[in-house]
């Protein structure tokens, strides 16, 4: 009788019980984020021809829409703000009755139980889409940090649970610490968009949120897609600086980066399932050449890679067949 190998990786294969049994990674949805684009008006809903499925809404719609992601299990929502006008300092950012404030207190009202957290960055408010105000065609840096304080200040007084900067200025976790411990909001966490990569795969975003820059990119602030180790650097500042949450942002094409920073933190670690990422399956799935499982498999394995927290548009979706 030949001897066959002692293991037999399909023993454990073999039947659905077996298989959950075993399961390594499971997702619920109270870890994911779901992205919603405020509109200003009422009753607007603008789908975002680039983004099946997603929409630029107003404060009503938004409601609707947190409810039923919430009623789903969703772990919460993730605000990014489409002003009535941009000017160069990108002012609205930080307006009392900004869209994404009016949206907070809304949101507030009606569900306090949700989970609201707030995008703080610049580019969907300035009129150049920099992250940043300009000077002699440049993003000047330190100028920059005031204003974003200023927003996430804002943020913190109509209600957000949560603030998210994704500008990648150097200090601005710091700055945006302390503006929130000065202005009384010392309990407030801050999740820091600490390794953002100038990456390609925002381009469904940049229609969605009309953000993308008159001139020039962004490469001089955001990440060089080629770099990992420095990933870790910008992990290890922000978490000086008082970062709670560290996210890793795309996230599909970054899992080994993903992987790294868990590994070297004990903090969360969060994941931005990006635009184009989510894009690129959706179009796919609507010709017919994907099944909407892909989207599924994708985010289990951000999951897998170490990310306690993700962003994605389909969190809904997530959420309902879950
Ligand atoms: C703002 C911001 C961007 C995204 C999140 N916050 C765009 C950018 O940096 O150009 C991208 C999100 C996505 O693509 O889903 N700075």
């Amino acid at each position: 009788m030949t001897r066959f190998p002692t293991y037999r990786g399909r023993r454990l294969r073999g039947s659905k019980p077996l298989r959950a049994l075993v399961r390594e990674t499971r997702l619920s949805p109270d870890r994911l984020l779901l992205p919603l684009f405020v509109e200003p008006g009422e009753g607007v809903r603008l789908p975002v021809t680039s983004m099946p499925g997603v929409s630029r809404t107003s404060v009503d719609g938004i409601v609707a829409d947190a409810r039923e992601a919430h009623e789903f299990g969703v772990g919460g929502v993730l605000l990014f703000g489409l002003p009535r006008e941009k000017d160069e300092r990108g002012s609205e950012a930080w307006a009392g009755d900004g869209v994404v404030q009016s949206a907070l207190r809304a949101l507030k009202a009606e569900l306090p139980d949700l989970l609201v957290v707030t995008d703080v960055c610049l580019c969907e408010y300035t009129s150049h889409g920099h992250c940043g105000v300009l000077e002699a065609g440049e993003v000047s840096n330190d100028p920059t940090l005031e204003l974003l304080a200023r927003t996430a200040v804002s943020h913190a007084r109509a209600g957000a649970d949560l603030v998210a900067p994704s500008d990648m200025m150097d200090g601005r976790i710091g700055a945006i610490r302390h503006a929130l411990d000065e202005a009384g909001y010392p309990q407030l966490p801050i999740m820091s968009y600490a390794a953002k990569y100038a990456s390609a795969f925002y381009g469904p975003f940049r229609d969605a949120a009309d953000s993308a820059p008159a001139t020039g990119d962004r490469r001089g602030y955001q990440m060089d897609p080629a770099n990992a180790e420095e990933a870790l650097l910008e992990v290890r500042s922000d978490l000086a600086e008082g970062a709670d949450i560290v996210m890793v942002k795309p996230a599909l094409a970054y899992l080994d980066v993903i992987r790294r920073v868990k590994e070297e933190t004990s903090a969360p670690v969060a994941a931005y399932h990006v635009s184009g990422e989510y894009s690129a399956i959706m179009a796919a799935v609507e010709r017919g050449w994907l099944d909407e499982a892909a989207m599924e498999e994708a985010l289990i394995s951000i999951h897998r890679a170490g990310a306690d927290i993700l962003i994605s548009y389909w969190a809904r979706e997530f959420a309902r067949r879950s």
